[in-house]
């Protein structure tokens, strides 16, 4: 390997997020990759990367021996193919969430990942988002003692977004955008080992799924959950979470600049409310691409692994086959 990582993102649209998260770490872009061409020209001319590292199409990547890294940020039902034809070649891959929007495909990337020495990770960006990571600290560290509720929600307007691949029935708003409040609650409480769900479809007529679920979990230690994803909210996007705990509470979400924390005196009396004040990175790519450098450099254990990626999504799955069935579902979590 060369002294800098050497990156090929590929996907120009979110996709450049990995690009300036790549460059804030330092690594050089040896390859930009979109099949649109009007895309991948915008991007390569905005980040002044040359014309000869352009591609249309990612086997040119795959192919590529001189290529250490690729970012996937491509529409979900390609997620699994391309990133298992990069690591077959060696390449460390980040791929973007959700992992995949079928079990078949989660259990190929799984198989694949544990065949190939290269890394994988999953682009789960709630676990580098400062509101949450604080959240996460403290919770770690005790200051609100044992959780008994936890409840995340993903509002986004996806008004303007639905009428091409996220219009697919299996990429259910749940799963889809959803994951990162499932993803979210897994990270601060641990896995669920029940749900229960309902649905509503009243804001995007167009689209062959729900836009408004709403998914009640149980867990191990006494402690229970909420997710509540809209997708047509007439609101802006925001992941307000508020966690609960048997010492104090937090109340927090990804777009607000300050985060609001409850404790308990000695009596165990609720003290005045203390504001924290929070960095507002929604989508803190250079953090997470940092994260993954270091594994890579370094051969440390990624946490959000191929595993761990589809944890999340088969919990996404369970709650959307509740929401149509009107069935409590457990989670198959054994991957
Ligand atoms: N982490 C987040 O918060 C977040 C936010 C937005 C999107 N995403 C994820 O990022 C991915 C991309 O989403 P988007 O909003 O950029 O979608 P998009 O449809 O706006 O853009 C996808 C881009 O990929 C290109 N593309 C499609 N197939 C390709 C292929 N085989 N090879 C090369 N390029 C290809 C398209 O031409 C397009 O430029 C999705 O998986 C989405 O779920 C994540």
């Amino acid at each position: 390997m060369a002294d800098k990582l050497r990156v090929a993102n590929i996907g120009m649209k979110f996709g450049m997020s990995h690009v300036e998260g790549a460059m804030a770490c330092d690594a050089e872009i040896a390859a930009l990759c979109d099949s649109n061409e009007e895309n991948l020209r915008f991007a390569g001319e905005r980040y002044s990367i040359p014309e000869d590292r352009w591609f249309t199409d990612y086997k040119d990547i795959v192919n590529n021996k001189d290529i250490d890294v690729a970012t996937v940020a491509i529409p979900d039902q390609q997620h699994v193919k391309v990133s298992c034809d990069l690591l077959r070649a060696g390449k460390h891959v980040l791929c973007e969430k959700p992992l995949a929007l079928t079990r078949e495909d989660l259990r190929e990337i799984i198989k694949v990942s544990d065949e190939c020495d290269a890394k994988f990770m999953v682009g789960q960006i709630c676990r580098f988002t400062p509101a949450f990571m604080k959240a996460k600290e403290l919770i770690d560290l005790g200051v609100i003692g044992d959780l008994y509720f936890v409840e995340s929600e993903y509002a986004h307007d996806y008004m303007k977004l639905v009428e091409n691949w996220r219009a697919d029935p299996n990429r259910h708003g749940v799963i889809g955008g959803g994951c990162h409040a499932v993803d979210l609650i897994r990270w601060l409480a641990g896995d669920p080992i029940e749900v229960f769900a309902y649905g509503t479809h009243r804001l995007l007529p167009t689209v062959p799924y729900d836009d408004a679920t709403v998914a009640i979990m149980k867990f191990n230690d006494n402690l229970m959950g909420k997710v509540f994803v809209s997708t047509g909210c007439k609101r802006d996007y925001t992941m307000r979470t508020c966690i609960y705990g048997t010492k104090g509470t937090i109340i927090c979400d990804n777009t607000s600049p300050t985060m609001t924390l409850f404790t308990v005196d000695e009596e165990g009396v609720v003290k005045e409310a203390e504001t924290v004040e929070i960095v507002v990175n929604n989508h803190n790519a250079a953090g997470e691409f940092e994260v993954f450098a270091d594994a890579i450099l370094n051969n440390k254990p990624i946490l959000t692994d191929a595993r761990e990626g589809a944890k999340t999504v088969e919990v996404c799955l369970a709650i959307v086959e509740s929401s149509q069935t009107g069935e409590k579902v457990v989670p198959k979590l054994d991957f």
